[in-house]
């Protein structure tokens, strides 16, 4: 017998009684699933209760008060994910008619709704072959096949997915997803997982060489990194001097004013490309700092503007000139026009 065939019977023998599991409606499925993320099963229990009480359906959410769905979703945190299922439920009235799509292509196509999401009700509402892929089902798989490979890299997310649909049970998709979330939170838990009592183990790489504490391996987050720019922002006659950004990791292909970017102690005016900018025929003004974050960066901005008195050439080599009541016609990045919406009143 293949080892995975035995994880139904250990599924139905000990699993867990959880309201969301004795429904096989895809709105109910849905509403556990969004509120059961990055929450645990104990402390979202009360909350689905609530939340199926009130609105027993798709339609009777979609309808709801805004405050009166935050409200019911206060203490669980992350108060997007309320918006988010809010608009995802008023998608599913407006697009369907009020009956959730009943397949995984079809669930993947409404906002808010991933590949975990999707596979979770395509499989546990309309039996889909689509295997779900978790925290708890990646620690299984890691551990079970003594996958090296980091479960956050772009490879590893390929390569445990395809092993979730390896070993998915293509007779009963909906108790085997079920059972490895299961395994993973009540026997392949992350510190001391119960081996012992395992319906895995025999062929489990990580329990017979004695490995378990090292899966998954899992890559560290680099933090972000801090960077400090400075924007030269000429008005000269009422023109200003912008460049585009070409060949950029971020922001390619829209408009900016000089950059120089210093080292959190370095006087931006020490530069010679600012000292180049910024001559004694102008009036040098900061006018707007903030701190902007990214992904991979935080950045703090300082927004200069450098009035050019009058009757000075000034010509900016590499940079293209335009009127300033024309900066709004361009593509800028959000940083930019930030300050462009701080500082529009003040030309
Ligand atoms: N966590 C996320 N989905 C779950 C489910 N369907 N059952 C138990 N825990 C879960
Ligand atoms: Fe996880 Fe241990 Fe079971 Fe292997 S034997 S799958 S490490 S609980």
């Amino acid at each position: 017998m293949k080892p995975f065939l035995k994880l139904i019977p250990w599924y139905q023998a000990y699993k867990r009684d959880l309201p969301w599991r004795q429904t096989n409606d895809p709105y109910l499925i849905w509403l556990s699933e969004v509120i059961l993320q990055q929450t645990r099963v104990e402390q979202g229990l009360p909350y689905y209760l609530k939340f199926s009480n009130r609105y027993p359906t798709v339609k009777q959410l979609a309808k709801a008060n805004d405050d009166e769905v935050m409200k019911l979703w206060q203490g669980l945190g992350y108060y997007n994910r309320a918006k988010n299922m809010l608009g995802t439920a008023r998608a599913v009235v407006a697009l369907h008619k009020g009956i959730f799509p009943n397949t995984y292509e079809q669930l993947l196509t409404l906002k808010g709704i991933g590949p975990y999401t999707a596979a979770a009700i395509a499989s546990f509402a309309f039996n889909e072959a689509q295997a779900v892929v978790d925290g708890n089902v990646n620690r299984v798989l890691a551990r079970y096949f003594g996958i090296e490979e980091p479960i956050n890299s772009h490879a590893g997310k390929t390569l445990f997915a395809q092993l979730a649909n390896d070993v998915l049970n293509k007779k009963d998709p909906a108790s085997h997803n079920q059972a490895m979330m299961e395994l993973g939170a009540m026997v392949c838990k992350p510190t001391n997982p119960i081996c012992h009592d395992c319906v895995l183990q025999q062929t489990c790489v990580a329990f017979t060489s004695g490995t378990v504490n090292q899966y998954p391996v899992k890559l560290k987050k680099q933090p972000p990194k801090v960077r400090h720019l400075h924007y030269l922002v000429v008005n000269h006659a009422r023109h200003t001097y912008v460049k585009q950004r070409k060949n950029e990791r971020i922001w390619h292909n829209l408009y900016e004013p000089p950059c120089i970017e210093t080292s959190a102690e370095a006087d931006v005016w020490s530069d010679p490309n600012a000292k180049q900018i910024a001559t004694n025929h102008s009036q040098v003004t900061a006018a707007f700092s903030c701190k902007h974050q990214l992904t991979h960066q935080t950045i703090y901005a300082t927004f200069w503007v450098i009035k050019v008195k009058r009757g000075y050439e000034f010509p900016l080599a590499g940079y293209e000139k335009i009127a300033i009541t024309e900066l709004h016609t361009l593509a800028v990045h959000r940083l930019f026009d930030k300050f462009l919406q701080m500082y529009t009143l003040h030309w």
